[in-house]
C-alpha cells in the first residue's frame, strides 16, 4: 500500500532516502543509484540541493556543443544541454554549411514585457478611470524601491494602462503594465512591481484578484535568417530541393498538426541552449507557441521565400531571458556556457538562440525532404542501444557495420550481440 507522510520536508536527504526506498522504491540497489550522482565535492552539492526542495540527487543531461556558428559575422561555440540524440550534431552540420554562406543574420525586435493586475470592481466605469489617472504618479512612485537599480541599468516601467475587459467577464479590469528588464529574464522584478502597485491601487471598491507576469510577450521578439543563391545549396538539384523545401515550410504554415511538429524541431535547439544557460525553458515553451497562435490558428515560425534565384529561410521567436540572475551565475555550468558565448547580453542571447532554433529547423527540413529523418536517427539510437547492452568498441564496429543500410530495432540489435557474444 502506497504510503503518505506529513513533514517530508524536514527529514534530512538521508532519511527522505531511506523513507522513499521503504515506501516506493521495491529495489535496494535504488539507494546506490541516487547516491552514486551526488558530487563528491559537498559544497558544490550543497549548492544544487538548494535549488529546489526536498532534493535527493542530482539529474544528468549531457552538455555538448555545437561549433562554429557564424552570427551577425561573429563566430560562437554553442552550449546545448539536450538528451535527444542528433539534435546537436544537426546544429552542429549547419552551422558549419551556413557559416560558408554569410553565417545567420539576426535583429532583436523589441524587448518588453507584460504584467497585469487582474482586479474587479463593480462601480461606475468613468469613476474607475478618474480614480486610475489621478493614482497612476503614486502606483510609478509605490515601486521606486524596486526599481531603482533597474532603472540604473535604463530598465523599469514603461508604461501603466488600464483596460476595461468587463466585455468578457463581468467587472474584470487589469492593469496592464510595460516593462523592461535589460538584462535580467526580469520575472521576479516584475512580479515584485506588481504586487507593491496593486496594493498602492487597492481600495474598498476594488478587489485584486492577482498580480503577476504574463509568458506571452509578442514584443520581446527576435529574428534569424539564412540566405544565399540557389545554386550554393550544396546539394545534387538545388533548385529541386529548394522547392521541396520552401514546400515542407507552406504546409506547417497552413497544417496544425504539422506546425507543432515543425516548431517542436525549433525548440530542439532553442531549449538546449535555454537549459545550458540556466535560463527557464517552460516561460520560453509557453511564450513560444501562444506566439505560435496569436493569429488565432496555430502556424509555423519559421517562413522560406525563393525570390530571383534567392533561397531565404527565417524565423521570428518571442524570448525572455536572462544573463544575469536566477541561476545564470550560480549554477556553475550555466556560468560556464554564458563564458563560452562571450558573456552575451540578453539582446545577444536572443540572437544566438534564434540562430541555434533556425538551424535545427533547417537540418529536420532538409533530412525530412530528401533522405528522411530516420536515416540519421537510426544510427544514433543503434549507439544507445549498444552502449545500453554495455558493447565493447570492437562490438559496436561489428555491429554498426552490420546494420548499415538496415532498420535498426531493438530486439533485432539485442539479438544480433547475443549472436556475436555467444560465438
Ligand atoms: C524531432 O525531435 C523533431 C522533428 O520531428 C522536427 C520536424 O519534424 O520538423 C524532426
Amino acid at each position: 500500500m502506497i504510503k503518505m507522510i506529513s513533514g517530508f520536508s524536514k527529514l534530512t536527504k538521508e532519511e527522505k532516502i531511506n523513507w522513499l526506498a521503504e515506501n516506493y522504491l521495491n529495489n535496494s540497489n535504488t539507494i546506490t543509484t541516487i547516491k552514486q550522482y551526488w558530487n563528491d565535492d559537498e559544497k558544490l552539492q550543497q549548492l544544487h540541493d538548494d535549488f529546489i526542495e526536498n532534493t535527493i540527487s542530482n539529474f544528468y543531461l549531457p552538455l555538448g556543443v555545437a561549433p562554429n556558428f557564424l552570427i551577425n559575422g561573429e563566430a560562437y561555440a554553442i552550449p546545448m544541454v539536450t538528451e535527444e540524440s542528433s539534435v546537436v550534431a544537426a546544429a552542429s552540420l549547419v552551422a558549419k554549411f551556413w557559416s560558408t554562406k554569410g553565417g545567420f543574420k539576426t535583429t532583436v525586435l523589441g524587448t518588453t514585457k507584460i504584467g497585469q493586475v487582474h482586479f474587479m470592481f463593480a462601480g461606475d466605469k468613468v469613476a474607475l478611470e478618474n480614480y486610475f489617472n489621478k493614482k497612476k504618479t503614486a502606483l510609478f512612485a509605490a515601486t521606486t524601491f524596486i526599481t531603482r537599480n533597474m532603472k540604473k541599468r535604463g530598465g523599469g516601467i514603461l508604461a501603466i494602462n488600464l483596460f476595461d475587459k468587463t466585455d468578457k467577464l463581468e467587472n474584470y479590469y487589469q492593469l496592464h503594465i510595460t516593462f523592461e528588464t535589460k538584462d535580467s529574464m526580469g520575472a521576479n522584478f516584475i512580479n515584485s512591481c506588481l504586487e507593491a502597485i496593486a496594493a498602492e491601487f487597492r481600495n474598498n471598491e476594488i478587489e485584486i484578484v492577482m498580480s503577476i507576469l504574463s509568458n506571452y510577450i509578442p514584443s520581446c521578439l527576435v529574428r534569424a535568417e539564412v540566405s544565399c543563391k540557389i545554386e550554393e545549396l550544396g546539394v545534387e538539384n538545388p533548385q529541386k530541393f529548394a522547392e521541396k523545401f520552401q514546400q515542407a515550410v507552406k504546409i506547417a504554415e497552413i497544417e496544425p498538426y504539422r506546425a507543432v511538429t515543425h516548431n517542436k524541431g525549433i525548440m530542439n535547439g532553442v531549449d538546449a541552449v535555454v537549459l545550458a544557460t540556466g535560463n527557464d525553458f517552460r516561460a520560453v515553451e509557453a511564450g513560444v507557441h501562444s506566439y505560435a497562435a496569436c493569429s488565432g490558428s496555430y502556424t509555423s515560425l519559421s517562413h522560406c521565400s525563393i525570390d530571383n534565384g534567392v533561397f531565404k529561410f527565417w524565423l521570428e521567436l518571442p524570448l525572455a531571458l536572462g544573463t544575469v540572475g536566477g541561476i545564470t551565475a550560480l549554477h556553475p555550468l550555466a556560468k560556464l556556457s554564458l563564458e563560452m558565448l562571450q558573456k552575451p547580453s540578453a539582446k545577444e542571447l536572443m540572437q544566438i538562440i534564434a540562430a541555434a532554433g533556425l538551424a535545427q529547423n533547417f537540418a529536420a527540413l532538409k533530412a525530412l525532404t530528401t533522405k528522411g529523418i530516420q536515416h540519421g536517427h537510426m544510427k544514433m539510437h543503434l549507439q544507445n542501444i549498444l552502449n545500453q547492452l554495455g558493447a565493447t568498441q570492437t562490438e559496436k564496429e561489428k555491429i554498426t557495420t552490420f546494420f548499415e543500410g538496415k532498420t535498426v530495432s531493438h530486439a533485432a540489435v539485442v539479438s544480433k550481440f547475443e549472436e556475436i557474444n555467444s560465438i
